[in-house]
């Protein structure tokens, strides 16, 4: 399917020069706009020595200090802010599984723009006016319900505000109500996949022509997985609180090759994640952001922590940002070895007899820290296959990631299922002291 040029938005039809101009000029205001309106802003482009008026070219960005959660953590929660109370339409707020959540504000003006960046992220995704999407991210502080929402909304669809939850209930309104687009995390997917084959329902024979999955990391033997059993075509969304929500970059179902960053908003770098040094387009480092346009909370070289590399534009002018394979932060270092739930993720969908469920749990064994894979069998695997399954997993991992773990294949349906974003890593570690 290609993309009807009618379709795009002016943005998307500029050529590199025109998209880095206006970036050049965003960038500068939003600049000025941080540093005159956020003390925050001022104290630390003072302490490196550097003033809005120093930006000339993209390139002078690298001279601008990060910011990073620790610092939004320190300003909760509205110390981030460059505009008055009265001007802020809505909050949302991280999760915060460790300390103090981070509080986002927006403006009428960003949640327009918003709205804009899901609807083009939508469009490029396959959806179309007219279409029925089904909203499986949860609603509430979370900035992926009400984030899809009315993006959605934007590009003319009949939106389903199901939230998350309620699994059985979500698979009725799927048959009832017809959508052609769902949108949820492509771990929660799976669950509505179980429920689905629960009922006695062909999760292949529904309405559904395209997912939108994000919010967590997932793989290209995930999307398979997902599209085969689905027979859908399962599209990447990315995105952060602090930087908007959703829809930061979308993968283009034409192409499937990575998610191009709407950079017309949100200015994208590469770094190398211990020296802070901007690695040249094609190197793998941490992803950091700064934001363009956004008036209530503008960021400045956010540190996502999240691992990618910058690729140039396809099926778009936008750069693009390969499938992100974890955060520096659900980084396992086992024994040494750098290890992320995707690799064992990959390897889990390639073995025979397993389900796509696993978990990690890390246990301390004598002096030494113990990682074992628990996977649940497919219903139909006998226990010679799940034999089979827990040796050729660990023999996976051995050779392709280079350590060795146990590996567990449990009985189906004993795994904690996701609502949400799901959480691989169980550590069960004994704290050292
Ligand atoms: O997860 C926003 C979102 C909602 C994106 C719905 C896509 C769909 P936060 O809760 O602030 O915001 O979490 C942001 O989630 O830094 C990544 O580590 C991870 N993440 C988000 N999208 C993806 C993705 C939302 N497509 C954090 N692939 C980010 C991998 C993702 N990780």
């Amino acid at each position: 399917m290609t993309q009807a040029a009618d379709l795009l938005d002016p943005a998307e039809r500029l050529d590199l020069d025109g998209l880095r101009a206006l970036q050049l000029e965003r960038l500068r205001n939003s600049l000025r706009h941080a540093y005159e309106n956020v003390p925050f802003y001022r104290e630390s482009f003072d302490k490196a020595g550097v003033h809005p008026d120093d930006c000339r070219s993209l390139s002078d960005l690298s001279r601008f200090p990060f910011t990073t959660k620790a610092d939004l953590r320190a300003n909760y929660p509205y110390g981030m802010f460059a505009v008055p109370q009265e001007r802020i339409r809505r909050l949302h707020a991280s999760s915060g599984t460790t300390g103090r959540p981070t509080v986002v504000g927006y403006t009428e003006n960003d949640l327009s723009m918003w709205a804009d960046m899901v609807a083009r992220s939508l469009r490029a995704a396959g959806a179309r006016p007219g279409d029925i999407a089904h909203i499986a991210y949860g609603y509430g502080l979370f900035t992926g319900g009400l984030g899809a929402h009315y993006g959605a909304e934007r590009l003319g669809c009949t939106v389903i505000p199901a939230s998350g939850g309620m699994t059985s209930r979500q698979v009725t309104l799927i048959q009832d109500l017809k959508p052609s687009v769902i949108m949820v995390t492509p771990s929660y997917m799976l669950t509505l996949l179980d429920e689905f084959e629960r009922q006695g329902v062909d999760p292949r024979s529904t309405s559904l022509r395209v997912g939108v999955f994000g919010a967590e990391p997932w793989t290209q033997d995930m999307r398979r997985e997902i599209e085969e059993r689905f027979a859908i075509d399962a599209v990447d969304i990315y995105g952060l609180s602090e930087v908007i929500g959703p829809g930061v970059a979308q993968e283009c179902v034409e192409t499937k090759d990575g998610l191009h960053v709407w950079e017309d908003h949100f200015f994208p770098e590469v770094v190398d994640p211990i020296t802070g040094e901007v690695l040249p387009e094609g190197e793998r480092g941490e992803l950091v952001f700064t934001s363009l346009t956004k008036e209530a909370m503008p960021i400045v070289r956010y540190r996502t922590r999240d691992l990618t590399r910058l690729l140039p534009g396809t099926a778009r002018v936008f750069r693009r940002m390969e499938k992100v394979t974890g955060r520096s932060d659900d980084m396992v270092i086992l024994r040494g070895v750098n290890l992320f739930p995707t690799q064992i993720e990959e390897i889990v969908l390639r073995t025979p007899g397993v389900a796509p469920h696993f978990q990690l749990r890390l246990t301390t064994s004598g002096r030494m820290d113990a990682l074992t894979v628990r996977a649940e069998a497919r219903p139909d695997a006998d226990a010679a296959t799940r034999e089979a399954a827990a040796r050729s997993i660990v023999q996976a991992v051995k050779d392709g990631i280079g350590v060795s773990v146990e590996a567990e294949i449990v009985d189906p349906e004993s795994l904690e299922r996701s609502v949400g974003k799901i959480r691989r890593i169980v550590d069960l570690r004994e704290r050292r002291v």
